[in-house]
């Protein structure tokens, strides 16, 4: 197999000259933070699929199931620290005037890692909504709580159900960010970063930003429909990969 050096080096040297720089980010760049992807080995939670979980139909039917999977994954992420990926990106973040970082994660990792501007498309575990809609609380705030007293945990103005702050399976994204979304496709380089690329619409904006002229990566250490379509597959970890670049970027 090639080595890492040799992997990233058509990467590095578009990276040199490259002035609009846009990253597209998925579980897979926290791996190596401790926090589990959706859909690998360790993907399930109690047998239960995302899909099965993570929409509307599912909190209304069971709000104490569908709110113990997110307690357990806040847990699990407040232990959690951002790892060489998300330090590479974030030192993209500071030497591209024209960067944008696209994360279809709600972990907040990026955000810890200190990158400036982060498009959050599926929202973030850390802020909450009141499911009723009352006309007193805010359309979202934010809560770090990593333990709930009550759980479910009850919205402090009507007392009524609080759902996660994040879009479910069949839900609308917000509008704004899909305008930040598209205007970041007009780029130099568009890299798609530890994602399977099964979930739309994330999974359109690689192939959307190679038709409108971008040289398109994917770094991942396993194939996914996106591999074959783009300029460049990196087969590797987040991790290694990114700290390849850095590296090589550093030394030429
Ligand atoms: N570096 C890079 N990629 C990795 C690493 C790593 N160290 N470890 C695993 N991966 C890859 C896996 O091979 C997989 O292709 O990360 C990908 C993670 O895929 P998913 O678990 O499907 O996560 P993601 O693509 O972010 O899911 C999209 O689905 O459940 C919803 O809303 C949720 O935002 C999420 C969306």
């Amino acid at each position: 197999m090639a080595s890492l050096v040799a992997l990233v080096t058509p990467l590095a040297e578009r990276l040199r000259t490259a002035t609009r720089v846009t990253v597209l980010t998925g579980a897979g760049v926290s791996a190596a933070s401790g926090v589990p992807t959706f859909r690998g080995a360790n993907g399930l939670w109690k047998q239960h699929r995302p899909e099965s979980l993570a929409t509307a139909e599912a909190f209304a039917r069971d709000p104490a199931l569908v709110w113990e999977w997110y307690a357990w994954r806040r847990s699990t992420i407040a232990a959690c620290r951002p790892n060489r990926a998300h330090e590479v990106i974030a030192a993209w973040g500071r030497r591209y005037a024209d960067f944008t970082l696209i994360t279809q994660n709600v972990d907040g990792l990026h955000e810890a890692a200190g990158t400036r501007h982060v498009v959050r498309m599926h929202g973030s575990l850390w802020e909450l909504q009141c499911w009723n809609r009352c006309a007193v609380a805010p359309a979202r705030w934010e809560d770090r709580r990593a333990d709930f007293v009550e759980l479910p945990p009850r919205c402090p103005h009507c007392h009524g159900l609080v759902r996660p702050g994040v879009v479910w399976f069949g839900e609308s994204l917000d509008p704004e960010v899909l305008r930040q979304c598209d205007a970041a496709l007009d780029c130099d380089l568009f890299l798609t970063i530890g994602t399977s690329s099964v979930v739309y619409p994330a999974a359109s904006l690689a192939p959307e930003a190679k038709r409108r002229g971008a040289y398109t990566v994917e770094i991942n250490p396993d194939t996914t429909p996106a591999s074959a379509t783009l300029d460049l597959a990196i087969q590797a970890p987040a991790e290694a990969a990114l700290d390849a670049v850095d590296r090589s970027a550093r030394i030429s």
